[in-house]
């Protein structure tokens, strides 16, 4: 079967749609639910690619775990916690795929736990770096050892008689913290973490909920190990996830007469840093119907193309709150006038693919001008974008960019490497099509 697309300009976007449900919720709940004690209902999960390696490794550590599909796309999931003591020695290599998430927070469950465990991924999860959890699990006491000098899966754990630990990160990066976080559940002592940068914090909120002793003051979080304490089972339901809607929101902008509504988008500030830097770049933008939902912030977007986007400079602090938009965020910067310049985005070489080489190198055979540097790139805006062919190195996020470029750009574009997007959304194609006219 060809994995590629061949897309071409369209009109306008126009319509109506409720984006899939957060990937980074969606594993948070599958993990916190499976070491609660008893029953957790999960509405609305996500059932994508990623967030089944989750689901199946945990399957694999002896949870029960019940799917029940019901109409449309909308899973729900009943799971039967084990208890932060409960799980069990899997009998084979867990394999995490293509998903960072699962490998780096479920380290630190694993470490928490006195059985011999190993994890393994795709080609792309295995060369990235995950020396970054394997150090700080170390030091709390966990039996690790990984590939290439414990730098990269495979890697095996042997945890158990973990002790707390003051560890100051220095990547921002919430699948770090929270690992950390999880670990900290299981040592003697209370976990102090500093991150350098804000990162998402869905870990921190659902622990709260769940009971845990868990404070956070700005960039400072601390943990108490659970002891004898049980984590209580939750009922939640995920929203959208703001990640998967910011191709639409993108979308709308640059194609001329646009005009959509996105229901039941995650709004919650750690996530958000897209938005901030639309709005400042002119966008026409309306948050609607803001709500609370299991905890987060959800609300309904309302967006419109109004042509005259102006250059951003994106650098520091917003960084981690936008660290997934910036595939679309650079396609979004070729339309806005003046030069683009995003700094301080060198993890973006470390994810599924290397972000800044594939967005540099797709933008400038669709003919927009790009300069790369180590940690980042300029964009020149208004530029006439042209249909190429298009690598998306299988990597989800820049396959949905240049998807949405495409509808721009003269000619036909043919995006290789699609079956990359039902690792956080299954029937991307299928939206982008119901909006297109
Ligand atoms: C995620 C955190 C981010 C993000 C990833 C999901 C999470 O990674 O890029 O898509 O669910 O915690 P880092 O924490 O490595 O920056």
């Amino acid at each position: 079967m060809s994995d590629s697309i061949s897309l071409k300009r369209v009109k306008k976007l126009r319509g109506k749609i409720v984006p899939p449900p957060d990937k980074s919720i969606s594993h948070r709940a599958v993990m916190l639910a499976s070491i609660a004690d008893g029953k957790s209902i999960v509405r609305n999960f996500l059932r994508a690619e990623d967030t089944m390696s989750t689901l199946n490794s945990f399957r694999k550590l002896g949870v029960k775990i019940e799917e029940n599909r019901g109409q449309g796309k909308n899973t729900k999931l009943t799971i039967y916690g084990k208890g932060i003591h409960g799980l069990k020695e899997p009998a084979s290599v867990i394999d995490c795929g293509n998903s960072g998430t699962t490998a780096r927070l479920m380290s630190g469950i694993l470490a928490g736990n006195p059985f011999f465990s190993a994890l393994t991924g795709d080609d792309s999860l295995r060369q990235r770096p995950m020396a970054r959890v394997i150090n700080p699990l170390k030091e709390m006491g966990a039996e690790i050892s990984a590939r290439n000098a414990d730098k990269y899966l495979p890697m095996k754990i042997k945890g158990g008689h973990l002790k707390a630990i003051n560890y100051k990160m220095p990547v921002a990066s919430a699948q770090v913290k929270s690992c950390l976080i999880l670990a900290g559940l299981y040592a003697k002592g209370t976990t102090a973490i500093t991150e350098p940068q804000k990162s998402r914090d869905h870990t921190e909120r659902m622990l709260k909920a769940m009971g845990a002793n868990i404070e956070v003051k700005g960039l400072n979080i601390r943990v108490q190990g659970l002891g004898n304490k049980k984590l209580n089972p939750v009922d939640i339901t995920i929203p959208s996830d703001f990640s998967s809607a910011a191709f639409f929101i993108a979308g709308a902008l640059i194609v001329p007469d646009s005009e959509i509504l996105i229901k039941n988008v995650g709004m919650n500030p750690t996530r958000t840093g897209f938005l901030k830097v639309i709005k400042e770049m002119g966008a026409y933008i309306k948050i609607e119907n803001i709500r609370d939902v299991s905890g987060e912030p959800v609300a309904d977007i309302h967006c419109r193309a109004t042509g005259n986007l102006k250059a951003a400079k994106i650098s520091g602090d917003i960084m981690p709150s936008l660290i997934d938009e910036f595939p679309i965020l650079c396609v979004l910067a070729t339309q806005a006038e003046g030069v683009t310049k995003i700094k301080g985005a060198e993890e973006l070489r470390v994810k599924e693919s290397d972000r800044i080489q594939a967005m540099a190198e797709g933008l400038r055979k669709m003919g927009a001008e790009v300069k790369e540097f180590k940690d980042g790139l300029s964009i020149k805006g208004n530029a006439k974008l042209k249909g190429a062919s298009i690598d998306s190195y299988k990597d989800h996020r820049i396959a949905m960019a240049f998807s949405i470029a495409a509808l721009i750009a003269s000619g036909k574009t043919i995006i290789n490497g699609i079956s990359s997007v039902n690792i956080s959304f299954p029937g991307f194609f299928e939206m982008l099509k119901k909006l297109s006219r």
